[in-house]
């Protein structure tokens, strides 16, 4: 059993600064917004792993049954040497797809990068374990900015997962795409699972659950604000808020505060000032149509080879290779 390799690329001075640029730039616009990257701390990665366990959150259920279906044909289609996986998280769906490559004979190695380093470190773990014939060799870094630093050589597929591609606003999802496309070569494939537009009746409780799971995720960051910027959120004022955007075919998350009320954030010398019933942005979760990712992917140099989705049309695993 080899031994795992990580590549820190965020120091906690580079996460110090970009959350402080991040909360800056967000908590003085109107309206205000967070970047969901910052979900993310080791509560807030266990948090979503409880979400997807929830009877209302389909998307990862979904996936991990089109995933089991088709690991083997994606296999024999791609037939990477390396899987490259951005978000992985928890890394639990890509095991049928390590199983299934491992089978196939062609994969040597697989490289997880995520932002947080709990969560990663938590999968290599066991991952280490239960691929022994696997090189892992993680990666704990942006993927909005450091794509170019992922370990390079071997015939690559990149895995994108879960929907996490919806978290992006349109202009840093077409910037992100762009870059994978640049970094790939023709003929690898980009692996990509999205959550496709279905009933708001049934993507809105996704969002919002009976237990208040997803409530205490949205909530977080505050906590995130408080323990890293010295910052004083009391989460319990703010509520959840889930709603369907149909203009722009998104969920977005807010949190509404429910009094009007000031917050020190002590490590950016700012005090913001919070109406009652003000609402901030904290995720988009865009959801797709055929036509319109299989359009986004192909402005950055992609073109689908393959499309599965499940009976009820709610999610979709594209296989999409880089054209020469
Ligand atoms: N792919 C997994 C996890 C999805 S949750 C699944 O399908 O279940 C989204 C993951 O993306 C989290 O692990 C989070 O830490 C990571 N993430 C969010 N923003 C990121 C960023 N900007 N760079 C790298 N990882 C990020
Ligand atoms: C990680 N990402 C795809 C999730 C989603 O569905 O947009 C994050 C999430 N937010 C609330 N629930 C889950």
């Amino acid at each position: 059993m080899a031994a795992p390799t990580l590549d820190v690329h965020l120091t906690d001075a580079d996460v110090r600064a970009s959350l402080r640029a991040d909360v800056l730039r967000g908590l003085t616009a109107t309206p205000k917004w967070l970047p969901p990257k910052w979900f993310y701390d080791a509560t807030g990665s266990k948090l979503f792993e409880l979400i997807t366990e929830l009877d209302e959150y389909y998307p990862t259920r979904t996936e991990r049954g089109l995933l089991t279906e088709h690991a083997d044909e994606i296999a024999a289609l791609t037939r990477a040497e390396v899987l490259v996986e951005l978000g992985s998280g928890s890394s639990d769906k890509t095991r049928l797809l390590l199983s299934a490559g491992t089978a196939e004979g062609s994969l040597r190695r697989y490289v997880p990068q995520d932002v947080s380093p709990s969560a990663l470190t938590g999968a290599m773990e066991d991952l280490v374990r239960d691929y022994p014939e696997l090189e892992i060799h993680g990666v704990v870094s942006d993927f909005t900015d450091t794509l170019r630093s992922l370990p390079a050589g071997g015939r690559r597929t990149v895995a994108f997962l879960g929907g996490t591609l919806g978290n992006l606003v349109p202009q840093e999802r077409a910037e992100f795409l762009a870059e994978i496309g640049r970094t790939v070569h023709a003929g690898e494939f980009l692996l990509l699972g999205v959550g496709l537009v279905v009933d708001p009746a049934v993507m809105v409780p996704a969002y919002d659950d009976a237990a208040g799971v997803t409530a205490r995720f949205n909530r977080n960051v505050l906590s995130v604000l408080n323990g890293s910027l010295d910052a004083t959120f009391d989460p319990e004022s703010f509520a959840h808020v889930a709603v369907w955007d149909d203009r722009h075919e998104w969920i977005e998350m807010r949190l509404r505060s429910s009094r009007a009320q000031d917050v020190r954030i002590e490590a950016l010398g700012l005090d913001v000032h919070f109406d009652e019933g003000e609402e901030m942005r904290t995720e988009i979760s865009a959801k797709f149509r055929e036509e319109s990712i299989t359009g986004e992917l192909a402005a950055a140099g992609f073109v689908v080879d393959r499309f599965w989705t499940d009976a009820d049309r709610r999610f979709a695993v594209l296989a999409a290779r880089r054209e020469g």
